[in-house]
Order: structure tokens, then sequence, then C-alpha cells
């Protein structure tokens, strides 16, 4: 039967090393959109003197990268399917390469605007290709972990563009802080160059052969396995690219998962932190800019640090108990920083609570929100429409992303920052309640399983329901598009 034999490869799949060369090379993506979102926030702080920013200039300056992005993941599930995700990487280097050229150069504001807005769209492109083509090469048992390495280098992007920014802060040389995103871009470029094409995109284009080389390179060996590999991709290449189908009522549970996770994953303020953390320690008390930056660098390293603690904790303590926690203690910490900046007065104590709970902020996204919104999107949608769920939640994410960074600075004039911060901690206690009921618990259950409880008309809450026999896809009723259902 069919399902015993994905059981076969699932379960005997060994991690070559020629996987994790590709993970890893299709990871330095995830720096680049760590990179490129990060480095505005210590190069904004100069950009302000070259350019006499105002609060409404400074938003859209941070917002230009992300409208590129939110266009960029609109339109990259149709370029992957045309072109090939391999391909799309290259292209996506290429971009990246003349966007960043340009930002270093800009003679003015407009020029500038633009060409992070190239930047943007690469980014875009990067955050929706990369995952999808690891986990396209990863053997099913890794797949989790592999997909999360790409959260794990969006991290170590944004870590490497703070040093960045703490070593050029000196000179205030901001054309050297955006400039430095050449180095990743060249090296996506020359590593993607080595990389084979995706074997499950080969079967969509229907060159078995091609395929069949791939996997017999990637799993280490020929043999029956590769061939039962093989037969599987074929029989799940029925896949639809109309969006419309994520209308029908069985998938809206998915779709509540993946839009509620990214809408909470942004409007808790992460980016405000990510983007204007040097800004927020100047108004807190660190007056210079180096130490400002200095002490967001801090935050970079918390960031990694803690991802790394929670990769292993997902698939043990499960992805419920981090969320809730992570979220329990964002909301604290938000509630913290706000008490301080309304407290005010002195700025030594101010600004130490201040640092604390950003330090604790970042730590609790880390394990929580960061890495687990990217990894439940790709779990909760059923493959048939993988590819365009994930583009429309991971659009959702840049989109959410845009509005806070561009409302942020406008928020601090009207409400003042207390004011602002106590709205994205009372958005965080939301998410507590929009956990509780709606997220499943999917730790270590098959996809045949999540994907049987959704045809099987379960809530979202009750996706990771474990029924007593194994899912057998054949006696799911197919549900087919109709109007009624489309018309919700
Ligand atoms: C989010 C980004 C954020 C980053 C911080 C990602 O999961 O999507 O918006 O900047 O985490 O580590």
């Amino acid at each position: 039967m069919a399902d015993d034999h994905v059981q076969g490869y699932a379960e005997t799949a060994k991690l070559n090393p020629f996987v994790f060369l590709i993970a890893g090379i299709a990871a330095v993506a995830g720096i680049l959109f760590g990179f490129d979102t990060g480095v505005i926030s210590g190069a904004v702080l100069f950009l302000k003197g070259s350019f006499g920013l105002t609060a409404w200039t400074e938003g859209i300056l941070v917002g230009a990268v992300l409208l590129g992005a939110l266009s960029g993941s609109g339109v990259s599930g149709r370029f992957a399917d045309y072109s090939g995700r391999r391909n799309l990487l290259l292209w996506t280097a290429l971009i990246f390469l003349v966007g960043t050229i340009l930002s270093a150069t800009a003679m003015s504001l407009m020029t500038l605007v633009l060409s992070r807005l190239v930047v943007g769209f690469a980014i875009g492109v990067a955050s929706f290709t990369a995952p999808l083509y690891i986990s396209e090469v990863a053997p099913p048992r890794y797949r989790g972990a592999l997909v999360s390495l790409n959260q794990l280098a969006i991290t170590l992007g944004i870590l490497g563009s703070y040093v960045v920014d703490s070593y050029f802060a000196e000179s205030g040389n901001w054309r050297w802080m955006l400039g430095m995103g050449i180095v990743p871009a060249v090296i996506l470029f020359i590593g993607v160059l080595l990389l084979p094409e995706s074997p499950r995109w080969e079967v969509l284009k229907g060159r078995v052969d091609k395929a069949r080389a791939t996997l017999n390179r990637v799993r280490g060996g020929g043999g029956a396995a590769v061939e039962e590999e093989l037969r599987d991709i074929q029989g799940s290449i029925t896949e639809k690219q109309d969006w419309r189908l994520l209308f029908q009522r069985w998938l809206r549970p998915a779709l509540i998962i993946g839009l509620g996770l990214a809408f909470f994953q942004q409007c808790t303020g992460i980016n405000t932190i990510i983007y204007y953390a040097p800004s927020i320690f100047q108004m807190a008390g660190f007056k210079s800019a180096s130490v400002a930056i200095l002490a967001t660098a801090g935050i970079g390293v918390v960031n990694t640090l803690f991802t790394l603690v929670a990769l292993p904790l997902i698939d043990v303590w499960g992805r419920r108990p981090l969320l809730l926690m992570g979220l329990a203690g964002m909301a604290l910490s938000l509630l913290f920083l706000s008490v301080a900046f309304k407290v005010g007065g002195d700025v030594a104590v101010l600004k130490w609570i201040a640092f604390g709970s950003m330090i604790l902020y970042i730590a609790c996204f880390a394990m929580s929100l960061g890495p687990i919104m990217w990894l439940m999107i790709t779990e909760t949608f059923p493959l048939e429409v993988r590819g365009v769920g994930s583009s429309i939640a991971v659009s959702a994410c840049w989109g959410f992303n845009m509005i806070v960074a561009l409302t942020f600075p406008r928020l601090l004039e009207i409400w003042g920052t207390s004011g602002t911060f106590f709205a994205y901690g009372l958005f965080a206690l939301l998410g507590i309640v929009f956990v509780f009921y709606q997220v499943p618990e999917t730790k270590g259950m098959e996809l045949e399983q999540i994907e049987a409880n959704l045809r099987r008309g379960l809530r979202a809450r009750d996706l990771g329901r474990r029924s007593s026999r194994r899912p057998v896809l054949e006696d799911i009723p197919e549900v087919v598009l109709d109007e009624e259902q489309v018309n919700i």
C-alpha cells in the first residue's frame, strides 16, 4: 500500500552530507533576509543626518523593503513553478546584488527608497523559495529541523547586520552598512550554481530521469527507496495552483492557523525591536549611537541563541507549550517596557529596565512565534494546496510586518513609547487566547493525519487529534471544489 511505501523511505532515509550542503546554501537566502531587514536599524540613525528624515519618511524607508517583500512573496509561487526553485534562487541572488549596490551608492532619498524596494522584492522571493526548496530535498524525517534551520539563518543574518552596524557606527558610514549585503549575495549566487534542481520540480516538468539522478545523489545511492520516493512524488503531483481552492470550507482551519500565527508574529511588535532597537535604546537613555547599536548587537545574540535552544524543544515539548509560554513572556516584557517609559524620570534605571525587557522579549519570541510560525505554515496546509496556502500566509506575514513598521514611528508620536508598547502587549495577551483556542499540537504527527483531520471537518484546535489507527488517504473522501464551498 502507498502508505507503507512512504513509511519505508521516510524512516530509513539518512542525513547525507550533500543534503546539509544544499540546506546550508539555501539557508544563505535566510541570512540575506535577516541581514537586509536588520541592517536598516543602525543605518537609519545616520540616514537621518544625510537625508533629514521625518517620522514619515523614516517609516517609508523601513517600509520600502517590506512592500517589496510583500510583492515578491506574492508572485514567487508562480515563478517557482515556472523557472524552478534553484533558478529562482539564482535570480534572487542577482536581484539582491543589484539592489544592494544601488542602495549603498544612492545619492537621493528617492533612489534609496527604490533600491530598498528591489532588495525587499528579493527578500520576499527568498522567504518563500528557500524553505520550499529545502523541504523538497530534505529526507521526510528531518524536514522539520531543516526547515527551522531557515529561521536560524534569519537570526544569524540579523546578528550579522548588527555587527556590521556596530563596526561602522564610529564613522557613521551607512553606505558600507548597507553595502556589506553584497557578501552573502555573492555567496548565495556561487553556492546555488553548485545545487541541483529540486527533484519534485523536475517531476512536475516531466523530467523523471533528472529527478531520479538528483534523488540518487541526495539520498546517497539509488535502489528501491529512491524508486518509492519517486513514485510518491509522481503520485502527489496533482498539486493545484488555484488559490480559490483555499476557500473551501474544510481548509478554513488551516487558513485560520496560518493567517492567525502570521498576524500575531508581527502585530506583537517583533520588528519594532529588530528594526528600531538602537532608536529605542536612545529613547531609553543610551545616548551615544554606537553604544545603542552595541546594545542592539546583544539583542541579536540572544535572538540567535534562543532560536538554537528552541529547535530541539519544538519536537520535545511541542508547539503549543512553547507558543503559550513565549507569548506570556512577551506580554510581560512589553508591559515592563511600557511601565518603564511611563515612569521615566530616573534615566539610569529606565535604560536598564528597557534593556532587560527587550532581552526577555526577544528570548521569548525566538523560542515561540519566530520558528513555529514558519514551521506550522508548512505543516497545516495539505500538499494539494501547500504552494498557494503558504504563499498567502507568507504574504500576509509581510503585509502585517509592513503595517507595524510603517505605523510605529507615528504611533510613538501619538501614543508615546509607553502607550505603543502597551498596545503590542495587549496583542500578545490576545495571542495567548488565540493559541489556546485555535492552534493544534502537531508535535510528532504525520502530515497525512493532519490532512485527514481537516477532511473530517475538525476545528483548528482539534487538528492535532490522533486517531487510534494510522490514516489511510484512500479512505478519506476526495473533496472537490464546488461553487457553494467557494462562496463561503
Ligand atoms: C520574522 C521576522 C523577524 C525575525 C526575527 C522572523 O520569523 O518573520 O519578521 O524579523 O523572525 O528573528
